[in-house]
């Protein structure tokens, strides 16, 4: 399983629950790497999808504590829960938010983070990777510049994993 998401220069990844300033090119980037996989998704960044609508075109999975259907989404009650659903497809990825980063990252071996070179103020975090001693930068896959922000999309990986 793997975590993909977007940081800010102090791994800030939003505020107010939304994120205040967003690439297209890393939402492209988020598009083509989910296409068809299983996404797993807190309840309180589903409220700050489109229309409150499940991605398009992959198996959405939402981790909620409330006994509520949310359609267009298989609900699961625990982290632990919804690890037992992506082993049951190719490729999951963890996309947020915060609480759900920080509970599901230990179930991951490799994360997908977007560097935005940025700081606007953040109220929810990622983990900072690079001062974590388990994970290491594996490669960076595209870098460039919108609209005058630098950005980087990198490949960590959890060490000790092939
Ligand atoms: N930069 C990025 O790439 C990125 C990506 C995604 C999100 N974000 C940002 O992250 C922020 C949202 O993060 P957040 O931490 O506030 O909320 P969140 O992680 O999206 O969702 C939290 C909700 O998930 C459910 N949940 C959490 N732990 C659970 C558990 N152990 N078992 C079952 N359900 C559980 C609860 O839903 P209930 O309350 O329904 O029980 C909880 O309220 C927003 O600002 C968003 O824009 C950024």
């Amino acid at each position: 399983m793997d975590a993909i998401v977007a940081v800010y220069d102090d791994w800030g990844i939003g505020a107010d629950g939304t994120q205040q300033i967003a690439l297209s090119v890393d939402r492209k980037f988020f598009r083509e790497m989910t296409r068809g996989a299983m996404v797993i998704v807190g309840r309180r960044t589903i409220d700050d999808f489109p229309g409150k609508k499940p991605l398009p075109g992959r198996v959405n999975v939402a981790l909620t504590r409330s006994s509520v259907q949310i359609p267009g989404f298989t609900v699961c009650d625990s982290p632990e829960a919804a690890v037992e659903l992506a082993k049951t497809v190719d490729r999951a990825f963890v996309i947020g938010g915060g609480s759900i980063y920080n509970q599901m990252l230990p179930a991951c071996d490799r994360a997908y983070i977007t560097k935005v070179h940025v700081m606007p103020e953040s109220d929810t975090f990622f983990p900072n990777l690079d001062e974590d001693p388990q994970w290491e930068l594996e490669q960076i896959l595209q870098s460039g510049e919108e609209n005058g922000i630098a950005y980087e999309m990198c490949l960590y990986k959890r060490k000790g994993t092939a």
